[in-house]
């Protein structure tokens, strides 16, 4: 029989089954298994998430009530007491993982480090006094701005332990972001590194958080933390700054975890989302504990001997659920990398997998198109048959970048889990348990046991079979944002009101678009609400523009997102000019580099257009609909008949 070609499968739309092989030694072995785990939870959810807690977490207390639900807001393990890095670190002490390796980091210049479970418990206990010496207290928040490094995860760990809240910034976004976000959570302490590698340069992560600090223009903030890394030279201001490996000296390594109310805030993370401000999504302790562990141990199906590896960065959710706590709770060896995708490099991730033995390695989408951008050539010249597990998440996978991904990457041996899920959502959702659900390339497949995914229509009713419709949720799962931080109103009206509710029924809106097959797998088509996804970036249209509107040449800018072979989206901005200023080239790189200032480089639109007018309706409202259609080159598609004046769309489209 002669292989079948790429095109051929593409056409065939066949399943691909795990082998036999892999189901045998699974967590999940079988698609019966999934749907009786999947149907005792529909039935039961209570007692089976209890029985999960019991089994795979150490609690300090047990909880007196399972679940608490006062719609939207939900309260998982009720009065139990626990703490995550607790589970993360000393429960593996007292057994042979105490000398296994934790965490495996390999840094951009070619400089790697592993710490095994004894030693990271001792970092973190340390830098957990370090942030007490500081004055951080339970309850406080701490800022975290660092490069891809093992103090990243050891701050993140640190926090938790002394019950403060972390609430990591991407080292990519701009002063101007990193300030917004340290003052809406009124963070005490920011911890930072002197620099941080990017793709060959440094980062000067020090200088942004002086830039973000400067003037007392966060009050709340007390003092910093810096870790060197990349050792140029960098202000260190009086009583406010201090080295961690001065502190290091001086700091005991015993430090108790503190017992932690299930409902604690663990941390906050800043998401995009419709309007101008990005949203403070929180999280809390024992249901985020339970429900990444749990991911993690039977989507990844960890086994002892396995180095995982997730390619994203810590300050993004997928870092903080499957780099550090979802893999350490199970007592993994967690592969950490600083470095990044790029052309001068196109075998780095080919590298650490050769290097590492990795076993169980998770991507991006966008990462995938840009390695087959570079050529067969660099993954075939390495060894990579330790993997036996691929993962991607953080867009829609096209199915001839998945092929590729099953054939060149995991050898037409691996099974491929296409994870869909959201910041908010603390953990996979939707996805393949690998040795027992059939994968279809460009399918996240089915959904999680406990999780009540459903496509349906605006007024909340499930849609047929391959209907178009919206991704929802209906019942509470323990790893779900708590709510918006300091703005319950917010995260009611968000994710919760847009399907009205009905007889105390509440509906979770994810915000994306879907279908689900004849065989019940959902095909996640992307954003319906004004966010776009760059690169695996999650912006929103509305803080572009208000970024935008803010440089004083800028009347008004609508910003929307067109289709990109390897980025996903990118980012197009129309704006009109003030009276006294005119379109030229100067304007429009200082405006690319005005939206990089504000926000960071992720931002900056790939194009920007000068317009006389932007389509609008009677009452004034930008048509970004219309505006999306023409740069995606598409018809226009919909009802233009509210629109105020066509001339002006006619106009933009000859350019
Ligand atoms: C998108 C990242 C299709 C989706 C974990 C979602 C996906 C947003 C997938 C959340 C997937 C994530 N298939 N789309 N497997 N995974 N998305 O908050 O639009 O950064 O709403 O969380 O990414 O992005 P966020």
């Amino acid at each position: 029989m002669s292989q079948p070609t790429i095109e051929s499968i593409l056409q065939e739309n066949r399943l691909f089954h795990p082998s036999a092989a892999f189901s045998q030694n699974a967590h999940i072995k079988s698609l019966d298994d999934y749907h009786r785990l999947y149907e005792k939870a529909k039935t039961d959810p209570q007692t089976f998430w209890a029985e999960l807690a019991a089994t795979e977490l150490h609690w300090f207390q047990n909880w007196d009530t399972v679940l608490d639900w006062q719609p939207p807001f939900a309260k998982w393990f009720v009065n139990g007491k626990l703490n995550i890095s607790y589970n993360c670190l000393d429960r593996h002490l007292t057994t042979w993982r105490r000398n296994k390796a934790a965490l495996i980091w390999e840094g951009e210049p070619g400089d790697s480090r592993t710490l095994t479970y004894a030693q990271l418990h001792r970092e973190v206990c340390q830098f957990a006094n370090a942030l007490k010496h500081l004055g951080v207290q339970k309850g406080d928040r701490v800022g975290i701005y660092m490069p891809m490094i093992p103090e990243a995860a050891i701050a993140m760990l640190a926090c938790a332990r002394i019950g403060a809240a972390h609430t990591v910034v991407f080292g990519g976004f701009s002063a101007e972001a990193l300030r917004d976000r340290l003052i809406d959570g009124e963070a005490k302490v920011v911890v930072t590194a002197d620099g941080g590698w990017r793709k060959d340069a440094i980062v000067p992560l020090k200088e942004q958080v002086d830039k973000a600090l400067a003037k007392g223009s966060v009050p709340s903030i007390a003092a910093t933390l810096v870790v060197k890394r990349t050792g140029q030279e960098i202000q260190m201001q009086g009583d406010r700054d201090h080295w961690w490996h001065e502190l290091q000296a001086h700091v005991s390594a015993n430090c108790p975890a503190e017992p932690m109310d299930s409902e604690d805030l663990l941390f906050i993370l800043y998401t995009s989302g419709s309007t101008g401000k990005p949203k403070g999504v929180v999280h809390t302790t024992g249901g985020y504990n339970l429900y990444t562990h749990i991911t993690t141990k039977w989507i990844f199906d960890l086994q002892d001997t396995d180095v995982y590896w997730c390619t994203a960065d810590v300050g993004w959710i997928t870092g903080h659920s499957y780099i550090v706590y979802g893999p350490l709770s199970n007592g993994a060896t967690t592969v950490m990398y600083e470095g990044a995708p790029r052309a001068s490099n196109p075998g780095c991730f080919w590298d650490v997998i050769e290097k590492h033995g990795v076993n169980i390695f998770y991507t991006a989408p966008t990462a995938i198109r840009a390695f087959i951008k570079m050529g067969d050539e660099h993954p075939k010249a390495r060894d990579l048959s330790s993997l036996r597990l691929l993962g991607t998440v953080g867009e829609p996978i096209n199915p001839e970048s998945w092929i590729w991904y099953q054939q060149i990457i995991g050898g037409g041996r691996c099974p491929i889990v296409d994870t869909w899920w959201q910041t908010e959502t603390g953990g996979i959702m939707i996805t393949a348990l690998p040795g027992a659900i059939p994968t279809k390339p460009g399918s996240a497949t089915l959904p999680f046991p406990g999780i009540l995914a459903e496509v349906i229509d605006l007024d909340g009713n499930a849609v047929g079979a391959n209907e178009g419709g919206y991704l929802a949720v209906r019942h509470p799962w323990p790893g779900m944002m708590r709510t918006v931080y300091g703005d319950p109103d917010r995260f009611r009206r968000t994710y919760w009101e847009h399907i009205p509710p009905k007889d105390g029924q509440y509906t979770y809106f994810a915000g994306d678009g879907a279908r689900r097959d004849e065989d019940g797998y959902f095909w996640v088509m992307g954003r319906v609400d004004d966010v776009i996804n760059v690169a695996g970036h999650r912006l929103g249209t509305m803080e572009i523009e208000s970024a935008l509107v803010s440089h004083p040449a800028v009347a008004e800018a609508a910003v929307v997102g067109k289709p990109d072979e390897l980025k996903g989206q990118d980012i197009v901005a129309f704006v009109t000019l003030e009276g006294t200023y005119s379109a030229s080239d100067e304007l429009l790189k200082e405006l690319k580099q005005h939206v990089v200032k504000e926000i960071g480089a992720i931002a900056r639109p790939g194009e920007i257009r000068f317009a006389d007018a932007l389509p609008k309706t009677r009452s004034g409202k930008i048509m970004r609909r219309l505006l999306r259609d023409l740069v995606s080159g598409v018809e226009i598609s919909g009802d233009t008949s509210t629109l105020e004046d066509r001339s002006v769309l006619e106009k933009l489209r000859e350019g």
